[in-house]
């Protein structure tokens, strides 16, 4: 069904050049970096209707067995030098979230650098992985989930629980392919994130408000780092995210902390 809809729509995407359907696969991003390492073109498109292992990052898994959820990544080999390529991560985060709002008709919250959460609760994650020339950008959505799994019900949710609405995957798909394809040029362009700085800002959850940066060696031993104890934790003042994708935040002596993605989470007070 979705692979006939979308099959003619998908190549009016400038970046979309190659497009592969599965029913199930491990992942998606697995598939797109296999395909990375056998020379397929930029702008390969992987879709799957599940995955058995789902994986998010620090090698947590992604749930995404159901069927009624949408898990896709997309190919690319960037013009950009690789210190730039974290930037994706949040290019990708505000893409999708753009994409909710007009599909859906809710306005979700960013949580930095790449989660989407409705009414606290996880909605979208994404994974993005990278080669010496390629980047694959994995994206996962709760779409029309109707349960969870006992593991992580009181964290995740999906679109469909929080509108009452079921969405059409294919259209969901499309817009987000459509927001990715635009941020993508004008980020090929600006080498940095300047051009989304206040967009992006404007859709995080936690601006403004206090937070814990947990740092990996604590999220690293948790298989759900949203249930962590912060009590030993200081809390620090998000301000929001610079040019290069840093989190910047202000502790109780005023001092500025720049955080870096690659080595923390995040958790709001
Ligand atoms: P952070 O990204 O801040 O490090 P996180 O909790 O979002 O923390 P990730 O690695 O991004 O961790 O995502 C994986 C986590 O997401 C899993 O450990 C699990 O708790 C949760 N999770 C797994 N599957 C789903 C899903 N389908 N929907 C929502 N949440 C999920
Ligand atoms: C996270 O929650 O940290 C990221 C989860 C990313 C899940 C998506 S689903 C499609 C793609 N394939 C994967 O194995 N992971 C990503």
């Amino acid at each position: 069904m979705m692979r006939m809809k979308l099959n003619g729509l998908l190549f009016n995407i400038p970046f979309v050049n190659n497009v592969l359907f599965y029913d199930t696969i491990d992942s998606t991003n697995n598939k797109a970096k296999e395909l990375a390492k056998r020379g397929s073109v930029h702008g390969s498109l992987v879709v799957a209707k599940s995955q058995t292992a789902g994986k998010g990052r620090l090698g947590r898994s992604f749930a995404s067995m159901s069927d009624d959820g949408l898990y896709f990544s997309v190919m690319l080999r960037p013009e950009v030098s690789p210190e730039h390529l974290s930037g994706l991560t949040l290019v990708a985060a505000l893409a999708v979230s753009k994409a909710i709002q007009n599909i859906c008709g809710i306005t979700p919250s960013i949580k930095w650098p790449n989660d989407i959460y409705v009414n606290n609760k996880k909605v979208v994650g994404i994974l993005t992985e990278a080669g010496t020339d390629y980047v694959v950008i994995g994206i996962g959505i709760n779409v029309n989930t109707k349960s969870f799994d006992k593991s992580i019900e009181a964290t995740a949710t999906s679109i469909y629980l929080e509108t009452g609405t079921n969405v059409a995957k294919e259209e969901l798909l499309m817009e987000i392919l459509s927001q990715l394809n635009d941020l993508y040029d004008t980020f090929v362009v600006s080498k940095d994130l300047s051009f989304l700085v206040e967009d992006y800002n404007q859709g995080l959850g936690s601006l403004n408000k206090e937070v814990f940066i947990i740092p990996q060696q604590l999220t690293l031993t948790s298989p759900n780092p949203s249930l962590i104890d912060t009590s030993a934790l200081e809390a620090v003042l998000c301000l929001g995210i610079d040019k290069d994708g840093n989190l910047v935040c202000k502790d109780s002596k005023e001092e500025l902390h720049y955080v870096n993605s690659g080595e923390v989470s995040l958790r709001t007070k």
